[in-house]
């Protein structure tokens, strides 16, 4: 089986080595602070770390204004507990990362969605849905789960200036913002709201919520994200995470720290943009090759993930399960969809489907391509097939 289905890294591209030395170095020089509680905000030398290199992206929190979550997923749950009452409404995207979705349901959010196009959320669809006073927008600015796709500068701008006008806090969702394998890097909406709004020096005040992760620039596996804030709603954050578990690992943070340092962290993810970036194009140029012209994808500038989009009137489930026959995987787009009551009984994404390049090698993508393809293909009718590729089909 070829899977495009998971958001996983590349296993190839963990530094193992480094943290073999690493943990040697916790265990041999930190023992007794690293296997001990800690704080709840986090290791305080990680988050200065996380403070300088955020800075280089324009966001110049202080360590006060960060904390380190197990995971950006626990972030989402915190933000779910702190903000949602049940019943309230979440703006999302449409389509938006499922386990958000996920982390929000169960404190009872209901949603409106707002679509994306090539250049991300539809801004100019905003003022409505913002009028009705959603509890919070969730955003995904950069080479979003699931499409691929980037907010643009313009929309970015507009988008802060339109949260500020009706009051609705942003939580801007920023797993992958350093995995940009063309083109330049576009402003984080917390960095605008700040300059743009606030004429604030620190991060003392602020409409925008900042989420980040080490899952795809070190491993998943550490469990380890963090969340930028003003300190008044870190600290309700952190009341929270108290009840929740504590503090995120402790010895986990030492070990992330020392994997981190010296610069090491920014070598490593100009490793992984060019072992991504090669991959995302060979998963393009397949397409290019192998797929029928009715079929569409989006061009990721970065991330992990394209979407595609079918002709009408195709039966995902049943390309589902040809594709399993032909032993290749993808996740249906139907999941990635909010239910706001607006779908008047079309099932949202039933025409796309999310495929992952990195996690597959290169030769794998090309194969799996290979497969996907032929699975298509046997639910397409032969007018929306090129002539070669009809011929192909007998
Ligand atoms: C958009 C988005 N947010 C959050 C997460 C969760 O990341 P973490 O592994 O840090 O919990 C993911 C994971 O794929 C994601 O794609």
């Amino acid at each position: 089986m070829i899977s495009f289905g998971g958001g996983l890294p590349a296993p190839d591209v963990f530094p193992v080595q480094r943290f073999q030395e690493a943990c040697h170095k916790v265990l041999t020089e930190h023992a007794a602070a690293a296997l001990q509680y800690g704080e709840t905000e986090g290791y305080r030398p990680l988050r200065e770390l996380l403070a300088n290199n955020m800075a280089r992206y324009g966001i110049k929190a202080k360590p006060e204004n960060v904390l380190i979550t197990s995971g950006s997923q626990q972030a989402l749950d915190l933000i779910g507990k702190l903000f949602i009452n049940r019943g309230d409404r979440v703006l999302v995207e449409a389509p938006t990362y499922l386990g958000a979705l996920q982390a929000f349901n169960v404190y009872g959010a209901e949603y409106e969605s707002v679509p994306i196009d090539e250049n991300g959320l539809r801004t100019d669809l905003l003022e409505q849905p913002l009028r009705s006073g959603p509890r919070f927008m969730y955003v995904l600015p950069n080479f979003q789960n699931p499409a691929g796709t980037t907010l643009s500068e313009a929309r970015r701008h507009e988008l802060v200036l339109l949260a500020d006008r009706y009051g609705i806090p942003i939580i801007e969702d920023d797993p992958y913002g350093q995995l940009r394998y063309e083109g330049e890097h576009l402003p984080s909406l917390v960095v605008l709201d700040r300059e743009n709004l606030r004429r604030d020096e620190g991060y003392s005040i602020g409409n925008v919520i900042y989420l980040s992760t080490f899952s795809k620039t070190l491993a998943p596996g550490l469990r380890l994200g963090w969340i930028v804030a003003p300190p008044e709603v870190i600290s309700k954050l952190a009341q929270l995470k108290q009840g929740a578990d504590l503090h995120t690992s402790t010895f986990t943070q030492f070990v992330a720290y020392e994997v981190a340092r010296d610069g090491f962290l920014d070598k490593h993810v100009k490793l992984i943009r060019q072992i991504y970036r090669e991959r995302r194009d060979v998963m393009l140029q397949s397409l290019e090759e192998l797929f029928p012209p009715a079929v569409t994808w989006t061009h990721p500038q970065g991330g992990l993930f394209l979407w595609v989009t079918l002709p009408e009137g195709l039966d995902m489930k049943a390309v589902f399960k040809s594709a399993l026959e032909q032993n290749v995987a993808f996740v249906p787009g139907d999941s990635f969809y909010a239910h706001d009551g607006h779908n008047n009984g079309f099932v949202e994404g039933s025409r796309h489907m999310r495929l992952n390049f990195s996690n597959p090698a290169p030769a794998e993508i090309r194969e799996g391509i290979r497969r996907l393809s032929i699975a298509l293909k046997s639910h397409l009718p032969a007018s929306t097939l090129s002539s070669e590729l009809a011929l192909d089909m007998r």
